[in-house]
């Protein structure tokens, strides 16, 4: 058993990808509830604080993805959040946000986008597995065409670029990529009626395996235009991925049909004149 062993401890540990968390990632926010062990980061929260971290560098296009394994049991009130975000009031935003629920009922993913400030751009889905059961992939794509949200790898969500018509599109603003939990009780499960249970507290996010493939920039930059413009030709601007293949269309159809919970684009109650990308 020695040498099989010890050569299996050698393969293994040349397969596991190695990047550690805090190579690529620093705490914005109560540095004492992020727990960091290698390329894992436990965001925890206590009736004392969330907690919450930011990538050194910024990105402008590419794709961010992680595995998170979300608050398990009672989650009511709490919400965890991978997102993309740059600085400022007039900022880009791309959200996923893990909304809580009491024990054994289903969590809401909440996806929006902003731009230039404004986001209000709300979906609202299922998802078709338990996110506190295990560790799943969240990604967001983001080229000059469109922005896509997918969860293990299956597109949930196309955010298309319609400048033409006059909607923002965030494409000048480099993004910083980001994760955090906080007690949200005042809305986020059964519209803000079920209140987080700080007797289970705390509670614990576990996120890993950060993949960032994405144009990088330092924080103060340069032209970033220049650096991540269309010439340099990365492979999210690559045209196969103007739109989504067959299957991928396929499957964000399979989910909108089946998951899909809220969509803002048909919430008439809401918007007297629908937002024009919704038209
Ligand atoms: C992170 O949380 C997991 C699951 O709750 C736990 O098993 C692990 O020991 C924690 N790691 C750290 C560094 O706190
Ligand atoms: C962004 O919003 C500000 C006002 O907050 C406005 O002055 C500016 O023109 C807007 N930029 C774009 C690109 O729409
Ligand atoms: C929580 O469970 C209730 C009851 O099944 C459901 O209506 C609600 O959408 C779930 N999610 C949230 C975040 O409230
Ligand atoms: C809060 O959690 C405790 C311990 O799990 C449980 O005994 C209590 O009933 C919960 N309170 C509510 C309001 O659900």
């Amino acid at each position: 058993m020695g040498f099989i062993g010890y050569f299996l401890v050698l393969v293994v540990s040349s397969v596991v990808s190695c990047t550690k968390f805090d190579e690529l990632f620093q705490s914005n926010w109560a540095p004492d509830h992020l727990l960091i062990e290698g390329d894992y980061a436990n965001l925890t929260l206590d009736s004392l604080s969330g907690c919450g971290y930011e990538s050194k560098k910024k990105y402008l296009f590419g794709e961010a993805t992680v595995q998170i394994k979300l608050v398990e049991g009672d989650s009511a009130g709490i919400v965890t959040a991978f997102y993309m975000s740059s600085e400022g009031p007039n900022h880009d935003e791309l959200d996923f946000e893990f909304l809580g629920n009491v024990s054994g009922e289903l969590y809401l993913v909440q996806t929006n986008v902003y731009t230039n400030g404004t986001g209000n751009r709300e979906q609202r889905h299922t998802l078709w597995f338990d996110p506190t059961a295990d560790f799943h992939s969240y990604s967001l794509f983001w080229n000059r065409r469109s922005i896509v949200f997918l969860v293990d790898r299956i597109p949930i969500r196309v955010f298309e670029n319609k400048e033409e018509s006059g909607v923002g599109y965030p494409r000048s603003q480099a993004m910083g990529v980001r994760g955090s939990i906080w007690n949200a009780d005042d809305w986020a499960t059964q519209g803000g009626r079920i209140k987080t249970n700080w007797s289970d507290a705390p509670f614990v996010a576990t996120f890993r395996d950060f993949e960032i493939k994405a144009c990088e920039l330092e924080p103060e930059t340069e032209d970033a235009e220049a650096k991540c413009g269309p010439t340099r030709q990365f492979w999210w601007d690559k045209p196969s991925l103007r739109v989504l293949s067959r299957h991928k269309a396929h499957q964000l159809k399979w989910v909108r049909a089946r998951h899909l919970v809220y969509d803002y684009c048909k919430d008439t109650a809401r918007f007297i004149e629908l937002p024009k990308e919704c038209v």
